[in-house]
């Protein structure tokens, strides 16, 4: 599906790897400013077909010397000035910049890493007439400096070392900061940002979600025929969700919703979610009860890849059984399948340039279930493939999804089957699992923790050992309780409950689910463990 047609007043960011990048197109799009990142060495016809208004040049961690040094295109700053784009270069970015335009670029004698102070100097754009004199902390992350400026080009700003901390040619529009404004060490640099893009850029302030949604809106119906299908699978979570209501509000019932019980969800699960789909958003969605089917495939197997592979297997099975049926119904097979597919995910799957960094498919595949057969030839629509997940709330929030249901934290794929160590069909496993689950995450709400917790979850392990219960010895399971606090899920620190939170929670337990005696907490940060246990 075609990206949106873009605003005149777009920011676009060519990455050269700098793991601020996209903090940078987060704090613009703050400022109700739309922006957007692609690779630092795309083509010229690339960039100019995105119209920007402003061009970015990021950070990055090399060398502007190394033999590899990604750059722009040749032709790119003729460009941006007879079209009136200005640009601004950000660390890496600042030195191309100087580098290319004749400049002299050398390694540092002193680094300059981390808080550090500048002075800016007489007058200047980019700061505000006025500012001269005035000094400031800033956040750097340098070894090379610009030593010699190219013809045109000032130093604006200098740091305690005497380093160029800032630089402009006012007459071209090229501008330069050696330090990062956007992370919250430079204080003062979202209003560096703010001023620059408004005062000095004239960008308006005109991007908001409503205008993107509308926009999407006619994009998706442009795209899908009027006498075609399109298919989506819904898994409970937040991105589907919103994904789907999306598309349901540009096609309507043209639109068909999956949602399989696999019979590894968790407590009331099947009703919830469903309660959300068809009374709050009344999306078109055929519930399959097919938790014998997978539970029977299940049966005996203890290694976890070889569960997520037969999950996968009988999902995609499913699916296939679901687009005949509409094929028979409609005369006419599903054209689109719409995936919740985040910004992220789009990036991530192309490395910057020169980077080590690998595809992150990679990364992400045990996150799936597993792909569609592509035998069905299905397009794509991804109406989320330009956002970040808080925006997906916020959009969520526009089409009037929940907020509960926006917030809440995410869900394996594979469900409990990575959370029930071993065989899921032992004893009475998955039973025990969801009431202790419920009770865990019902308590974590009572005590208005849920949203401070990225997700939190019990564990069944498969192992028994004793205690004494109303007299009487028990030979009983064991369950573990886990909580994380993270950013993305890549990285994760435990939740740090008080004392008597632990206490009643544990008491609740054995207090009520039957077959367990023992409650252990996950005290393990992600690395070395992961935040599912498998
Ligand atoms: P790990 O276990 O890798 O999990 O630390 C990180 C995040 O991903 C979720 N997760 C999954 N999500 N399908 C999903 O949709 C999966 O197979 C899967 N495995 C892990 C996990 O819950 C956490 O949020």
């Amino acid at each position: 599906m075609e990206t949106p047609t873009m605003k005149p007043d777009t920011v676009l960011i060519l990455d050269y790897g700098s793991q601020y990048t996209h903090l940078i197109t987060r704090r613009i799009r703050s400022l109700n400013v739309f922006s957007l990142v692609i690779s630092g060495t795309s083509s010229l016809k690339s960039i100019t077909s995105y119209n920007p208004r402003v061009v970015i040049l990021s950070g990055g961690p090399h060398s502007v010397h190394a033999l590899d040094a990604p750059s722009f295109p040749d032709g790119f700053m003729e460009w941006a000035e007879s079209n009136g784009v200005h640009v601004l270069g950000i660390c890496y970015g600042l030195q191309l910049i100087v580098q290319k335009l004749g400049g002299v670029v050398v390694e540092g004698e002193s680094k300059e890493y981390g808080k550090m102070e500048i002075e800016v100097k007489g007058k200047s754009e980019i700061f505000g007439s006025g500012s001269g004199g005035e000094k400031q902390m800033v956040w750097m992350s340098h070894g090379d400096e610009a030593v010699k400026l190219p013809e045109g080009f000032e130093v604006v700003a200098q740091s305690a070392q005497g380093a160029v901390a800032a630089l402009e040619n006012r007459k071209k529009k090229i501008y330069g900061l050696q330090y990062h404004p956007e992370v919250t060490h430079s204080p003062k640099g979202m209003e560096t940002l703010r001023h620059f893009l408004f005062d000095v850029c004239g960008v308006s302030a005109d991007w908001k979600m409503e205008d993107l949604m509308e926009e999407e809106i006619k994009v998706i119906n442009q795209t899908v025929a009027s006498d075609e299908h399109v298919i989506c699978a819904l898994s409970g979570g937040v991105d589907s969700t919103v994904a789907a209501t999306l598309v349901h509000k540009a096609i309507g019932d043209r639109l068909h919703c999956i949602f399989v019980d696999n019979g590894l969800l968790r407590y009331k699960e099947q009703e919830r979610v469903m309660d959300t789909f068809e009374r709050d958003l009344h999306l078109p969605v055929t519930c399959v009860d097919a938790s014998e089917r997978f539970l029977s495939e299940l049966k005996g197997v203890v290694d976890p890849e070889t569960k997520r592979k037969i999950i996968g297997k009988e999902f995609i099975n499913i699916f296939d059984q679901f687009a005949q049926e509409l094929e028979k119904k409609h005369g006419k097979k599903p054209a689109f399948l719409v995936q919740g597919t985040l910004y992220p995910d789009v990036i991530e799957s192309c490395p910057p340039p020169g980077t080590d960094r690998t595809h992150s498919h990679t990364i992400k595949s045990h996150h799936n279930v597993g792909g569609l057969p592509k035998d069905m030839k299905l397009k794509l629509i991804e109406p989320l493939k330009l956002l970040f997940k808080d925006e997906v709330r916020e959009l969520g929030r526009i089409l009037n999804v929940p907020v509960g249901f926006l917030k809440r934290h995410p869900f394996p794929g594979p469900g409990l089957a990575v959370r029930v160590l071993g065989d899921v069909t032992q004893g009475n496993a998955l039973e025990v699992l969801r009431q202790v689950d419920e009770i865990f995450i019902q308590s974590i709400r009572d005590a208005g923790l849920y949203d401070s917790i990225w997700q939190a979850f019990a564990v069944f392990l498969p192992v028994r050992s004793v205690g004494v219960q109303g007299d009487k010895r028990t030979h009983s399971h064991v369950v573990a309780l886990r909580a994380v606090t993270s950013q993305d899920g890549m990285t994760a620190d435990w939740f740090n409950f008080e004392h008597k939170f632990l206490d009643d929670v544990s008491r609740k337990i054995c207090n009520s689910v039957q077959g367990v005696n023992r409650v252990v907490q996950d005290i393990t940060s992600k690395p070395p463990s992961t935040i599912e246990w498998e």
